[in-house]
């Protein structure tokens, strides 16, 4: 597997201390909310896991299911929802935790979907990747844990056609590897 990676963007070490500071940040902005963190699976697991201990409040876990992507590196531009009931989130202050901002379809198509369908005190969005790139949805991050290239990554949750995600850093893969 670490034969693939062309090279490593972001240490985990890196990661884990921006962590901290989104973690403080967060728990200053919800001190005397009711907080809802709604994790999109399954790339954002590696940093909810890592974020929420992070964040000494109570708050609620849920998580909804969502594929705009059907292998490869391009997003196909339509997104699905693959569970069958959305979070309760009526009167909760939700936190949207996603691994990348890249097109800005999926958060947007969240954003839309989460907020029209129920009845959240509030929604905010954190991300621990948010591309330089042109986004196709009017849409951006509350919280974001880092700004990178517009380059293919893998690792710490992100995949490439599902696998990598288990790499501990997030890393560019080989041209060759992605098919490019
Ligand atoms: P968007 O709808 O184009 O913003 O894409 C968001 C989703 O595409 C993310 O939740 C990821 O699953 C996936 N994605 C976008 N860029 C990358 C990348 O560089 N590596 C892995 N997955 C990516
Ligand atoms: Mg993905």
């Amino acid at each position: 597997m670490q034969q693939d990676i062309a090279k490593v963007l972001i240490h985990q070490t890196t990661i884990l201390s921006r962590l901290d500071e989104i973690a403080a940040q967060v728990a200053l902005d919800y001190a005397d909310k009711e907080l809802t963190v709604v994790m999109v699976l399954n790339g954002s697991l590696m940093m909810v896991a890592d974020l929420l201990r992070r964040i000494p409040l109570p708050l609620k876990l849920d998580c909804i299911s969502v594929s705009s992507y059907h292998g490869g590196i391009k997003t196909s531009g339509h997104v699905t929802f693959d569970q069958l009931s959305m979070p309760d989130i009526n009167g909760r202050d939700v936190l949207i935790v996603d691994d990348i901002l890249d097109s800005g379809l999926t958060l947007a198509a969240i954003i839309d979907k989460l907020g029209t369908e129920m009845q959240p005190r509030s929604i905010r969005t954190c991300v621990l990747l948010r591309k330089k790139r042109e986004r196709l949805a009017p849409v951006d991050a509350d919280y974001v844990g880092f700004d990178i290239g517009d380059e293919f990554v893998v690792g710490y949750g992100l995949d490439f056609e599902e696998r990598y995600r288990n790499l501990p850093f997030i890393g560019v893969l080989r041209p060759e590897v992605a098919g490019l």
